[in-house]
């Protein structure tokens, strides 16, 4: 029978016999293990050599002899001769010192595991009767994928310890829940405390365990948004407390997101902090109507803006020559300023403009006119926000084949 246990290699000595691939693999694992290794074999495959190099490790340049597994915790031999792995095994049967032994696993003391780190936890796969590493990997695979599309509560139930607390901006894509991606389930998966606002996938909320708090910073009717400074306290605070806080937000954390102040904030407390992408409306919300940005033949770039800040330069340049996909997000409310300010700029009114709203939600929407009657268009189909503007040819109607509208009333539809 197999026992499986979590060894603490840090500084200690490993022996590990033999200098050829398989070797290597071993002592790339063990020295991310920090464990002190110590290599004995004539000549060294490139990898181990680097690592010689870089002073990573230990190279005896030598044929291994029984003194080489003095003050060594464990010893990996694999020298590519049975005789030599067999009394490498024997040597460490006799001081008691577990040995694996790459050549014939069955003969060893002990074997590797298939392993596979998810977040703050290590899982390892090792036959319990004869080896058998293809199984071992193939079942450690499955596992790995349940836990890293957090398919299992990962979050510590011992109290942490203090210092040990820290962020993860969640870029939870644009609003459906399989658009959030499998590290951002992950980080979830981990989190104790989830700080969350209107935007992206609030649906998953909902399937978090009950012993999850989740502090909401979103607007919502009648509430004002909590202010940034605020929410930089929130997580900085629990973070401090041991807590692992995500930051669940809209599209990617860095595109008009303020991600940027929150890591700010954690680097001024010394708070760890991670980030994990997220998939933008800019991109997500026309691809989910079928609008591509760019287009062989038809556009090769496109702007982003700020609806708020009004046209900038690039913005205006764009429209005048046609020369990009100009993207708006939080345009809504000021639609008919940035549309007289694009024609007044020499923009052409018969520009295509394509209005997304709720992309990849239960209310996705798309709504269409030329850039001079757009105004109007979305007035009458009472188009609101959040909603991504898309003006160029790539908005128009049937670019990738789709239907033309050709009566006005069909203008506002679903793809
Ligand atoms: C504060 S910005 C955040 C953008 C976000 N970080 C991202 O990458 O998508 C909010 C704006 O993003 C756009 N937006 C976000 N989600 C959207 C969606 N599902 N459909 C259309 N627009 C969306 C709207 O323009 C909204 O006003």
């Amino acid at each position: 029978m197999t026992a499986l246990l979590g060894l603490d290699l840090t500084g200690r000595r490993v022996l590990v016999a033999g200098g050829g691939p398989v070797a290597a693999r071993r002592v790339r694992a063990l020295v991310l293990d920090g464990a002190d290794v110590l290599v004995v074999a004539p000549q060294v495959c490139e990898e181990i050599a680097e690592l010689v190099g870089d002073r990573s490790i230990a190279w005896r340049t030598a044929e291994v002899a029984e003194g080489d597994l003095d003050g060594a915790w464990l010893v990996h031999t694999a020298t590519g001769d049975r005789a030599t792995d067999a009394a490498v095994a024997a040597w460490a049967a006799a001081r008691r010192t577990w040995c694996i032994n790459a050549g014939e696993a069955s003969v060893g003391s002990a074997r590797t595991p298939a392993v596979a780190r998810v977040g703050e936890v290590v899982l390892g796969v090792v036959s319990a009767g004869a080896p058998d590493p293809r199984r071992s990997r193939t079942v450690r695979d499955a596992l790995a994928e349940h836990l890293r599309s957090g398919g299992a509560d990962l979050r510590r139930r011992r109290p942490a310890a203090p210092g040990s607390g820290r962020v993860v901006l969640v870029g939870g894509g644009p609003g459906a829940v399989d658009l959030l991606t499998l590290r951002g389930r992950r980080a979830l998966a981990e989190a104790d405390v989830v700080v969350t606002d209107r935007l992206g996938p609030t649906a998953v909320l909902d399937e978090l365990p009950g012993a999850v708090e989740v502090v909401d910073v979103g607007k919502t009717p009648g509430h004002h948004a909590v202010p940034q400074h605020e929410i930089n306290r929130i997580l900085v605070e629990r973070a401090l407390r041991g807590q692992v806080v995500v930051r669940l937000k809209g599209g990617d954390p860095f595109v008009f997101g303020r991600g940027g102040e929150e890591v700010l904030a954690c680097h001024e407390a010394g708070v760890p902090v991670e980030v994990v992408p997220g998939v933008s409306s800019v991109v997500a919300a026309p691809a989910a109507v079928g609008i591509p940005l760019t287009h062989r033949g038809t556009t090769a770039a496109y702007h982003v803006l700020n609806g708020h800040g009004g046209l900038d330069a690039a913005a205006r340049l764009i429209l005048a020559e046609k020369s990009a996909t100009l993207v708006i997000l939080m345009g809504v409310a000021v639609l008919g300023e940035l549309v007289a300010d694009a024609l007044a700029h020499g923009a052409d009114p018969a520009t295509p403009v394509a209005i997304i709203e709720d992309g990849t939600g239960a209310h996705e929407r798309v709504t269409r006119a030329p850039l001079d009657a757009i105004v109007d268009r979305a007035r009458l189909a009472g188009v609101r926000s959040p909603a991504v503007i898309v003006i160029g040819d790539v908005a128009a109607p049937g670019l990738l084949g789709g239907g033309h509208p050709t009566d006005p009333a069909d203008a506002t539809m679903s793809l």
